[in-house]
Formats: structure tokens, C-alpha cells, sequence
């Protein structure tokens, strides 16, 4: 997946589209990361500025959600299921074999609401049942 460069008038357009949204922050943070791929660290004060916030509640906001970036995110990332269905069904096994076999960031998830499908795993996106190395390296490709 490829996204395009930081641009601080990108940005800002993106953020004027939200003004009238309420909770503006949160999806505000939200907008850029779809854009950009990660949030660039001049969006806390840009948002802040945009929303008359503090830049500290954006900052709280940023961090308080894992699935929001700081950094550029890579070609490739596959995320695996370490709740307790697909811990009984060997996702622990899949993750050390997935970590040694691609380049892709490879990151744990609890429940991806995928549960009868077991071990569960989203690559780039892409929800997959029954998850199995071959299976990720074939959505890879
Ligand atoms: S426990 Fe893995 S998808 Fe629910």
C-alpha cells in the first residue's frame, strides 16, 4: 500500500472538510492517517490550531489509540489474532512462522470478530479465515 507524501496544505484541506464534524480530533487524526498512511508529528499542531484545542489534547488522542501511526507505514503490514479462539488454534505458531518468513511489520490484534474461522489474520487490509503461512505469502504477493 502506498500513500502520498506529508503535505501541511493537503493536510489542511483534509481538516477544513471536518470542521463541522463533531469530535473533531479523533476523526481529524483519523482523515490524515487514511491519507497519509501514519500521522506526520505537524498535525498535533495543526489540528490544535484548526479546533482551538490544546495540542495536548491532541497528543492524548494520538497516543491513546494504537491503531493510530507516528511513522510512515511499511509496504506491507499483517496483523494476527491472538484472542482466545485463535490462540486455540495456533496462532502463536502462525505469528513466529509469519515473522520469520516475510518483511511485512507482522503485529498481534485481539479478536478480529472472525472467530469461527480461526486462526484469524488481516494482511494489508484484507480479512483471512483459517489463516496459514501460505495463505498470508500468497496475499503478500
Ligand atoms: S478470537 Fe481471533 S477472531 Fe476472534
Amino acid at each position: 500500500m502506498t500513500y502520498p507524501v506529508w503535505d501541511s496544505q493537503v493536510a489542511e484541506s483534509i481538516l477544513a472538510s471536518l470542521a463541522s464534524d463533531p469530535g473533531p480530533v479523533l476523526i481529524s487524526l483519523q482523515a490524515l492517517q487514511e491519507h497519509f498512511g501514519y500521522v506526520h508529528s505537524e498535525a498535533v499542531a495543526l489540528i490544535a490550531s484548526t479546533f482551538n484545542v490544546s495540542r495536548a489534547d491532541v497528543h492524548g488522542v494520538l497516543t491513546f489509540y494504537h491503531e493510530l501511526r507516528t511513522t510512515p507505514a511499511p509496504e506491507h503490514q499483517v496483523h494476527i489474532c491472538a484472542a482466545e479462539a485463535c490462540q486455540a488454534m495456533g496462532a502463536r505458531s502462525l505469528q513466529s512462522e509469519v515473522e520469520g518468513a516475510v518483511s511485512a511489520e507482522v503485529s498481534k490484534v485481539y479478536c478480529l470478530g472472525n472467530c469461527a474461522l480461526a486462526p484469524a489474520a488481516v494482511v494489508d487490509g484484507k480479512l483471512i479465515g483459517r489463516a496459514t503461512l501460505a495463505k498470508i505469502v500468497e496475499e503478500l504477493k
